[in-house]
């Protein structure tokens, strides 16, 4: 048995050359519990081609994958879908050491390589419908800008019908599996909608103008293999339905109530309104910013109709845990939702007042101002928590 990294055969010229990253946890503030690959593909066709590559601390498990299947050396195009330092981290030391003959990439491409690398490598730009000739079969282009970077490239090879979307379709996932059928079921849910939650939320609009075009293009899909995660090939439609869903945003009747407590008066208001949202018809979630990671409460509001978010007022402000959640969930934009904040306080109270113009901002439709209690919320209080949770599961049902 051979003692190094070996490649999986995709199909019969695509083999998967990537590294599968079991220990990472922090993918830039996403907690990626599961892991995750960085999936390179070698394409063997009379030319030999290359699809993005791995971080560089994964040189060596790529080369040695490559290696397993042909001489790296023999590679003759590289195609660079994403310049995102986990698909293009290796690739200036595979360019020095394997001199492919030429390396493709998208205008935005080429403008992000040499502003990653300061190198003075040539890079021949490729747009949508280009095509390179690999001698027994090709590869076309699709440029998919904001999808989910301006450079963001899909490659399709003509020869079995696969599409490389890069980032798009993929998943933060560590499985001795390459194939999603391979998989539970739940798990490629759970992971697939964290990632697009994640990643992808903020540019739905784009999303779905890229899927309303996407047949036009007329590509006949039979496997979608994306740079994370596991590959696509039975029902490949089922994922991009999926992305159509989330993209959407439509709201249902799930409330998520985020909260965070400094001596238990917020964390009884949560679960005053969460009883509210109850009882007024709503399925409620409530989520304890001491314990929940900022990537799972989006992934959690993925399918809310409602966002629900309790601070104490510290030093005149929002809560540190409740603001940094806040903070990530406005960047990611989510649509559609209705809402309130409420928490306790000692003597100024900001943190609501804080809260609901931020909540403004995100377009989020507030049931009523803040609700505030002083130190300790007594019976009247608690029964104010539950009207105002009832309240807006009626406005969720409307
Ligand atoms: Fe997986 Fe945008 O990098």
């Amino acid at each position: 048995m051979s003692d190094a990294f070996s490649a999986v055969k995709i199909t019969d010229r695509v083999y998967w050359v990537g590294a599968i990253d079991w220990g990472l946890r922090n993918f830039h503030g996403y907690l990626t519990s599961r892991g995750s690959t960085y999936n390179a593909y070698l394409i063997m066709g009379e030319k030999i081609a290359l699809i993005d590559t791995v971080k560089p601390q994964f040189y060596t498990e790529m080369i040695e994958r490559i290696g397993s299947v042909v001489d790296p050396t023999k590679i003759d195009y590289v195609i660079s879908n994403h310049a995102e330092m986990d698909h293009s981290g290796a690739l200036p030391r595979f360019v020095h050491a394997c001199k492919p003959k030429k390396l493709f990439a998208s205008s935005k491409g080429k403008e992000a390589l040499a502003q990653h690398f300061h190198w003075d490598q040539p890079v021949e730009v490729v747009k949508t419908g280009d095509r390179v000739d690999l001698g027994d079969t090709a590869l076309s282009f699709v440029e998919a800008r904001m999808l989910h970077w301006p450079d963001s490239m899909f490659s399709f090879l003509e020869d079995g019908g696969v599409l490389f979307p890069n980032d798009a379709f993929g998943m933060h996932l560590a499985t001795s599996e390459r194939f999603a059928d391979e998989i539970d079921p739940s798990v490629l849910y759970y992971e697939g909608a964290k990632y697009f939650a994640n990643i992808l939320l903020h540019l739905s609009p784009i999303v779905l103008r890229f899927l309303d075009k996407l047949p036009s293009l007329n590509l006949d899909i039979k496997m979608i293999a994306p740079d994370h995660g596991p590959v696509w090939r039975q029902n490949v439609n089922q994922i991009v339905e999926y992305y159509a869903k989330w993209a959407k945003q439509e709201p249902t009747e799930k409330a998520l109530v985020i909260y965070d407590s400094m001596w238990q008066s917020t964390a009884r208001m949560a679960r005053a309104v969460g009883d509210g949202l109850t009882n007024g018809g709503a399925r409620v979630k409530l989520m304890p910013l001491d314990g929940t990671h900022r990537s799972d409460v989006l992934t959690e509001l993925l399918d809310a109709g409602a966002l629900l978010v309790g601070s104490p007022t510290m030093n005149n402000q929002v809560y540190p845990t409740v603001a940094d959640v806040m903070n990530y969930l406005k960047g990611l934009k989510p649509k559609n939702l209705v809402g309130a904040s409420f928490g306790s306080y000692g003597w100024s109270g900001e943190a609501t007042k804080h809260l609901d113009q931020l909540l403004g901002e995100m377009k989020v439709e507030l049931a009523q101002e803040g609700l505030r209690v002083p130190y300790v919320p007594g019976r009247e209080d608690l029964a104010a928590c539950r009207t105002l949770g009832a309240k807006v599961a009626g406005m969720i049902a409307r």
